[in-house]
């Protein structure tokens, strides 16, 4: 995908204050710290364009993010970090579920897991949750740079068993592995929205 433009455009706490033109979004979600803003930052080869930390937690808005004035990346806050205990509702607000289940121009979720990790209970609840409700997802395994290739492999294959029904993608936003894989994914639900009109 050539990349003629990448606008940040806001960050929005509230429902009111979503972008609200209908162009075909994409989410990205995952825990804090997954790297779902150095995803972002890598596709559209803009550093520092979406916000990232090592601090857990920093994104907790949703950042709208618009591409070649023809669709939007939106940047979810990270689950699984402010309060562990609780369930995936309260640690994870309010808004990023109700954003889930309303946004009609929702094309595909991106949702990340930890390539080092097994995924965990919030992973697996969330890839349960997009199954349920027939969400068109994808997940990238991110951070790959740090395991081999063989680690790599066996990650990959032993999430599968825990998250069915969606593609996993090894990826790194170091070495850009994985990289075209992911586009040629969100290509192809961002062609299948504009085309049905
Ligand atoms: P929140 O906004 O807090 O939910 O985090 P996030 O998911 O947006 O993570 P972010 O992109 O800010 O990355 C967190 C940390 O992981 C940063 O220090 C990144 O540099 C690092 N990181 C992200 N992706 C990769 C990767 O592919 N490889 C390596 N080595 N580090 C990465
Ligand atoms: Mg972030």
């Amino acid at each position: 995908m050539k990349i003629n433009s990448a606008v940040f455009i806001k960050s929005a706490f509230e429902r009111s204050h979503w972008v609200d033109d209908r162009l075909p979004e994409i989410a990205f979600l995952g825990r804090s710290n997954v790297g779902k803003s150095s995803l972002i930052n890598s596709l559209l080869i803009r550093r520092g364009l979406a916000r990232t930390s090592n601090t857990p937690g920093r994104t907790q808005s949703i950042n709208f993010f618009l591409i070649n004035e023809s669709y939007y990346f939106a940047d979810l806050p990270g689950y699984g970090y402010a309060r562990v205990s609780k369930s995936m509702r309260s640690d994870w607000g309010k808004m990023a579920e109700e954003y889930l289940a309303i946004r009609e121009q929702l094309v595909l979720c991106v949702q990340l897991i930890d390539s080092r990790h097994p995924p965990s209970t919030l992973d697996i609840q969330l890839n349960e949750w997009l199954e349920f409700n027939h969400k068109p997802h994808l997940i990238v395994a991110t951070k790959s740079d740090k395991i081999s290739k063989n680690e790599l492999q066996r990650s990959l294959s032993s999430a599968k068993k825990v998250l069915p029904g969606a593609d996993i993608i090894g990826f790194s936003a170091q070495t850009g592995r994985g990289r075209d894989e992911v586009w040629r994914e969100l290509s192809v639900a961002i062609n299948k929205y504009q085309t049905s009109g």
